[in-house]
C-alpha cells in the first residue's frame, strides 16, 4: 500500500541523450480488470505481464478477501481461481485500496450486487477523492453506502440482494464509473445499459466480451451505448497484459525533450480510447513512429519509437480528446514547456479529482521551475520557449501522485538546473521500475535527503 511510508525526495538533472529500449510494465487499467474479472469467472484465469505496482497488488489482495484464489507465480505471471458471478464472500476485514481510485471504484461496483457488506479505505489521497460518482449509480441497483461526509472513504457498501438491471446515463466522462456500473450489472437480472456521451477507455467492455459475457457496444455521436446481459457465466481466460501507454508516455516524452535521444518502447497498448497523447504529440511536431502494429490479447499493440524533437510547437488540444489522454496531461505539460508557444489544454476539470488536483500540482511545480502557466477550473495553458529553455531549480510537491512525481523527474532531464520533488515514493503505484528503467536509458535521477 502506497503513501504509508516515509517520503522519498528526489532530484533529476540534465542528462545526455536517452537511448535504448524501454520495456515499461503492464497496463494498470487492464491489470485491475484482469484480476477482478478473473475473480468473477469460473475456472483458472492465467495472466501474463500483470503490472506488479502497489495499486494492482492492493486489488489482488482485495480479490483474495472476496474469496478468489489469487496466486503469484513470478515474472508477471499470475493465476486467479474465480468464485463465479455473484459468488463474492464477505470480507472479514477492511479493504485497503491504497492509492487506487480505479481499484476501489471497480471493486465497489463488482460487489454492489452481491448480498454482502464490505468496508473500503485507502491512503490520504484516496480518502480525499469523491465516491459519490459510484455510490449514485450502484444505489440504483439497491446497494447502500455509508461513508464520510462528502461521499469520502472510509465507506461501507451493503450490496443489493436480487438486484435488477438499470439504465444509467453517465454524468462524468469516467471509465471507472462506467466499469463499476457494468460490473454491478453482471449480477443483476436483465439488461444493464450504460450511455456515455464521450467515449472513455473500453477495457472493461473488451474484457467482458473475452470472458464470454453478452455485451454490445453501439457508437452514437462521439459516445456509446453499452448493453450487458446480467448473470452470465464468465469463463476463465488467458490474458496477456500489454505495456501501459500511460507509463510509456514518460519514456517517450523524455526522449522528445532530451537532446539527441532515440528510445524504442516495444509492445505498448494502442487502444484508441487511450492514445490521445500520441496524436497530440504528433500534432506538436514530435518525431514518433509506430512499428510492427499488431493485435495481442484483444488489444491493439505496436512498438513506438521516439526521437528528440527540437521543433515542437504549442497547440490547442481539443477538449473532446481529454478522455483519451486524461492521465497524460501532466507529462504533456512538461513537453509543452519544451515546445515553442502556447499549449492550451481545455476541458480538463476531471484532472482536479485525480490522485491530487493535477492542474494545481502541475501549475505550481512548473511555475517553481520558471515556466509560464495560466489556469482556470477547466483549463491549463503552458507557454514554452523551446527545447532546453526551462530554467529548473525548483522543488515540486507531488501530493501522493505518481504521475506528478514522474512528470517533474522528466522535466529535470532537459532543464538547465535540476528539478526536485518532495516525494517520489508514489511512483511505485504504477511504475515500480521507473528509476532503473530511466537510468538505463541515460537519465540522472537521485534520491536526496
Ligand atoms: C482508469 C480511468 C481513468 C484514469 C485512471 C484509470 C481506469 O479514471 O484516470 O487512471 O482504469 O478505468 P476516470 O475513469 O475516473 O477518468
Amino acid at each position: 500500500m502506497s503513501g504509508h511510508g516515509d517520503p522519498t525526495p528526489m532530484k533529476s538533472r540534465k542528462c545526455g541523450p536517452l537511448s535504448g529500449v524501454a520495456e515499461v510494465p503492464g497496463d494498470k487499467s487492464i491489470s485491475h480488470r484482469a484480476l477482478i474479472l478473473g475473480a468473477l469467472a469460473v475456472g483458472e484465469t492465467r495472466i501474463t505481464g500483470l503490472l506488479e505496482g502497489d495499486d494492482v497488488l492492493d486489488t489482488a489482495r482485495a480479490m483474495r478477501s472476496f474469496g478468489a484464489d489469487v496466486v503469484e507465480h513470478g515474472g508477471g505471471e499470475w493465476s486467479v481461481h474465480g468464485v463465479g458471478v455473484g459468488g463474492f464472500a464477505e470480507p472479514e476485514a477492511v479493504i485497503d485500496c491504497g492509492n487506487s481510485g480505479t481499484g476501489v471504484r471497480l471493486i465497489m461496483g463488482a460487489m454492489a450486487t452481491c448480498p454482502i457488506a464490505a468496508t473500503f479505505t485507502g491512503d490520504a489521497s484516496l480518502r480525499s477523492r469523491p465516491m459519490g460518482r459510484i455510490t449514485g449509480p450502484i444505489g440504483l441497483f439497491g446497494a447502500k453506502a455509508y461513508g464520510r461526509c462528502g461521499g469520502k472513504l472510509p465507506m461501507t457498501i451493503m450490496g443489493a440482494a436480487d438486484a435488477v438491471a438499470v439504465r444509467y446515463e453517465m454524468e462524468v466522462p469516467s471509465a471507472q464509473v462506467k466499469s463499476a456500473v457494468l460490473l454491478a450489472g453482471l449480477n443483476a437480472d436483465g439488461q444493464t445499459v450504460v450511455i456515455e456521451q464521450e467515449a472513455t477507455r473500453d477495457h472493461t467492455e473488451r474484457m467482458l466480451a473475452g470472458f464470454g459475457a453478452d455485451i454490445s457496444v453501439e457508437a452514437v455521436d462521439g459516445g456509446r451505448v453499452i448493453t450487458l446481459t446480467g448473470r452470465p457465466v464468465l469463463t476463465a481466460q488467458e490474458i496477456v497484459v500489454p505495456r501501459d501507454p500511460s507509463s510509456a508516455a514518460f519514456a517517450v516524452c523524455a526522449a522528445l525533450i532530451v537532446e539527441g535521444s532515440d528510445v524504442l518502447v516495444p509492445g505498448i497498448g494502442l487502444n484508441p480510447t487511450r492514445n490521445g497523447l500520441f496524436t497530440t504529440l504528433r500534432e506538436m511536431g514530435a518525431d514518433l513512429s509506430y512499428e510492427n502494429e499488431r493485435i495481442e490479447g484483444g488489444e491493439p499493440v505496436a512498438d513506438l519509437r521516439a526521437r528528440f524533437s527540437p521543433d515542437m510547437q504549442g497547440i490547442e488540444v481539443p477538449a473532446d480528446r481529454a478522455a483519451s489522454m486524461i492521465d497524460e496531461y501532466p507529462i504533456l505539460s512538461v513537453v509543452a514547456a519544451n515546445a515553442t508557444g502556447r499549449t492550451v489544454m481545455r476541458g480538463v476539470k476531471e484532472l482536479r479529482v485525480k490522485e491530487c488536483d493535477r492542474i494545481d500540482a502541475m501549475a505550481r511545480g512548473l511555475e517553481a521551475n520558471g515556466v509560464a502557466i495560466e489556469e482556470d477550473q477547466d483549463t491549463l495553458i503552458v507557454t514554452g520557449s523551446g527545447a532546453g529553455t526551462v530554467t529548473g531549480g525548483g522543488m515540486c510537491k507531488t501530493h501522493l501522485d505518481h504521475r506528478i512525481a514522474m512528470s517533474f523527474m522528466c522535466l529535470g532531464m532537459s532543464s538547465q538546473q535540476p528539478v526536485s520533488i518532495d516525494d517520489g515514493a508514489p511512483i511505485t503505484t504504477s511504475f515500480p521500475i521507473f528509476e532503473p528503467l530511466m537510468a538505463a536509458l541515460g537519465a540522472q535521477l537521485e534520491r536526496i535527503n
